[in-house]
């Protein structure tokens, strides 16, 4: 930790005081695993953070320092658990992203990881609600569709819950989408947007075609993208061959949506990600979570979209994610509950 913080030189210090209002500080939590490295670089190469930490159970004072020899004007620290590491980590953190945990080895489920990634996130969770109770809170650890709403009852249980400051990170889904309908279609990925909305595994993953720039894609064509999109991380663990699951795809997902966050607290409008948030859409059937398309501002969610018109095919997806994500919503609460 202290060979990470004498890397900040006087000129990161002037640059850091001269822009107060705009300063952005964001913490990694899991900053040494495979997906915390590459999206801290990231975060690293992005010009509207100012203030980068980085904790770990090991290793984060070591990324920290590699990275602090990039020049861009941000400083970099990296912490340790030993000592205060984990609180002073997240104090005064405007975004904390938290890709700690244990990553999926072939044949496994994203709900599979339960067990182990639940106590990690509630841990990390309680200290966030001590240490930065006013962050964004960025969730990347899986299952997504349960460790969001295990944030949210740690948030709760200490007074400090902000529904419109917790995001499940689902924009790997988005981003898969807009690449695979890119190669079915021969278009260019870019121009592609395709809303994913539901959860973030498997059949709670519903892309809506419909309101792609392709809604007119029907049958075996359709099918095969729309099973592409929902398992597209399969395809990783099995390449990976039991080293993990997406990583560096993930990183570049988690660090779009992080730059969408700073972009709209920094006062620009109309920025849109669908992201897996405490929702109204489906309260009424006793899902408080859900990911839709998520307009973003000073204050986190500003506004929560509708899923908009859908088409039969899609209404079916739709219902078969909601019978799991009940289930796996309120898996995570019960586990707060019970394991407080
Ligand atoms: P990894 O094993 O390479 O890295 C995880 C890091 O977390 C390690 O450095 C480990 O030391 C650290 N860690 C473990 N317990 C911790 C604690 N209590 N506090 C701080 N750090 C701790 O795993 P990888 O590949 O980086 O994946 C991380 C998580 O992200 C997994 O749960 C994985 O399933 C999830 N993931 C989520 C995606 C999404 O779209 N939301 C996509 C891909 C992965």
């Amino acid at each position: 930790m202290f060979a990470a913080r004498r890397s900040i030189n006087l000129f990161q210090k002037r640059a850091f005081s001269a822009s107060a209002s705009q300063a952005s500080k964001v913490t990694v939590l899991g900053a040494g695993g495979g997906i915390g490295q590459p999206l801290s670089l990231l975060m690293k190469l992005n010009p509207r953070v100012t203030q980068l930490a980085l904790y770990d159970i090991r290793g984060g004072p070591g990324v920290a320092a590699d990275l602090s020899h990039i020049n861009t004007n941000s400083t970099v620290t990296g912490y340790s658990p030993d000592e205060a590491g984990l609180a002073d980590a997240l104090k005064d953190a405007e975004i904390v992203l938290i890709p700690a945990g244990v990553p999926r080895k072939p044949g496994m489920t994203r709900d599979d990881l339960f067990n182990t990634n639940a106590s990690i996130v509630r841990d990390l969770a309680k200290a966030a609600a001590k240490a930065s109770p006013n962050a964004n809170i960025l969730v990347i650890s899986n299952p997504v569709n349960s460790t969001v709403p295990i944030v949210s009852e740690v948030f709760k249980a200490a007074g400090v819950y902000n529904p419109k400051r917790l995001f499940g990170v689902t924009t790997l889904d988005v981003v898969r989408a807009s690449r695979f309908i890119s190669q079915v279609q021969k278009t260019d990925p870019n121009g592609e947007k395709v809303p994913v909305i539901g959860g973030h595994s498997g059949v709670t993953i519903v892309p809506l075609l419909s309101q792609s720039n392709h809604a007119s894609l029907s049958g075996e064509a359709r099918d095969a993208l729309v099973n592409r999109i929902q398992f597209g991380g399969d395809e990783v663990v099995k390449a990976k061959d039991g080293a993990g699951s997406a990583t560096l795809s993930m990183a570049m997902a988690g660090a779009r949506f992080a730059e969408s966050l700073l972009r709209a607290a920094q006062g620009e409008k109309g920025i849109i990600e669908p992201t897996f948030v405490d929702s109204p859409l489906f309260k009424d059937q006793g899902i408080d979570f859900f990911a839709s398309r998520v307009e973003l501002g000073p204050n986190g969610a500003e506004k929560i979209h509708e899923v908009g018109p859908i088409n039969e095919y899609e209404q079916k997806l739709l219902d078969a994610c909601l019978v799991d994500l009940k289930k796996n919503i309120e898996k995570g609460v019960a586990f707060v509950k019970a394991n407080p």
